[in-house]
C-alpha cells in the first residue's frame, strides 16, 4: 500500500476544518432529484449567467483542487477528471455523496458541508473545462478496447463517450479511474452500485477493462 491514501485523508480533514468559513454551518436541504436539470439550465441560461455561475464555481472549487486539479483535470491516480463532464451528472453525483447514496472516505464529508448554490456552481464550472488527460500509446490495446466499447457501451455512453444528463461522460477520463470505477461496480463489497453498471461490469473479462480504459483515454 502506498502512503497516498493516508495523506489524502489528512488533507481532506485539514481542509474541512480550516475552511469552515466558506462551508455552510447548517448545510441546506438536499436538492430534489427532479430539479437537478432545471437548476443547471437556469444557472447556464445565457452567456452572462453562465459566466457568473462558472466564476462562482471556480472560487468555491478551491476546496477540490488538491485532488481534482484547478481545472477539473485530476492530479492524482484513481481520482476522476471532472472537466467536460455533463453538469447534471456532476450535480447528481455531488448530491449522492451528500445524502449517502454514494460513499467515499474523501468525498462524503466534504460534500455534506457545501451549500446547494455552491454545488450547482461547481458542477457548471467543471463542465465548462476541457479534459486533458494522459492518453494511452498502446495501439493494440486501444484497438481491442474500441471493439469492446462499441459492442457493449456505445448504446448508453454514446459513440464518442460523451454520455448525457444521467450517464457519465467517459471520453478523456483517467485510465486508473475507469479501471477503479469498473472494479467497484463489479465488487459486491463496494459502496458504489448501480443496477445497470453492476451487470455490465460483471459481464467484462479482466482483460477487457484495461483495453476499454485505454481506448476511452483517446476520445475527445
Ligand atoms: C482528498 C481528495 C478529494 C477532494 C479534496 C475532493 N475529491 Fe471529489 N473525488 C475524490 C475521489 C477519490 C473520487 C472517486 C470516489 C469514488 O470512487 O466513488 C471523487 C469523485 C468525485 C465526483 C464524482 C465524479 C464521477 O465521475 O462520478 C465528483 C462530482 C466530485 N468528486 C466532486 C468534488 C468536489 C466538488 C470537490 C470539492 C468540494 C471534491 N470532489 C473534492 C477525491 C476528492
Ligand atoms: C444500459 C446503459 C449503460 C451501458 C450499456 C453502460 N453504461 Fe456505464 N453507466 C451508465 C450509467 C447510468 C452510469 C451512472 C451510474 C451511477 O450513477 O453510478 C454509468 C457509469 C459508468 C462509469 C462511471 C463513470 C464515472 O465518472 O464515475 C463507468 C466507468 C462506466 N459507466 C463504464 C461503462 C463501460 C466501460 C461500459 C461498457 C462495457 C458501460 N459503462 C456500459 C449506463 C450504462
Amino acid at each position: 500500500m502506498s502512503k497516498q491514501p493516508t495523506t489524502r485523508l489528512a488533507l481532506a480533514l485539514a481542509l474541512s476544518l480550516s475552511t469552515g468559513a466558506v462551508l455552510a454551518k447548517t448545510p441546506s436541504a438536499a436538492i430534489p432529484p427532479a430539479e437537478y436539470e432545471s437548476h443547471i439550465q437556469q444557472a447556464m441560461s445565457d452567456s452572462k449567467t453562465l459566466a457568473t455561475t462558472a466564476h462562482a464555481g471556480k472560487r468555491a472549487a478551491f476546496l477540490c483542487l488538491y485532488c481534482h486539479g484547478e481545472d477539473g483535470n485530476s492530479v492524482q491516480e484513481n481520482i476522476p477528471n471532472l472537466s467536460g463532464q455533463n453538469p447534471v451528472y456532476l450535480l447528481t453525483q455531488i448530491e449522492k455523496f451528500g445524502d449517502g447514496r454514494r460513499n467515499d472516505e474523501f468525498m462524503s464529508g466534504l460534500i455534506k458541508a457545501l451549500k446547494s448554490e455552491d454545488r450547482i456552481n461547481m458542477a457548471v464550472y467543471y463542465s465548462t473545462m476541457r479534459p486533458n488527460t494522459p492518453i494511452s500509446k498502446d495501439a493494440a490495446l486501444v484497438a481491442k478496447g474500441k471493439q469492446r466499447y462499441q459492442a457493449t457501451c456505445i448504446g448508453c455512453h454514446g459513440p464518442k463517450g460523451h454520455g448525457n444528463n444521467t450517464i457519465a461522460r467517459l471520453a478523456g477520463q483517467r485510465i486508473s479511474y475507469i479501471t477503479e470505477a469498473l472494479g467497484k461496480y463489479r465488487s459486491s463489497k463496494s459502496p458504489r452500485t448501480d443496477p445497470v453498471m453492476t451487470t455490465v461490469a460483471r459481464s467484462l473479462s479482466h482483460s477487457d477493462i484495461p483495453a476499454i480504459a485505454a481506448y476511452l483515454s483517446t476520445l475527445k
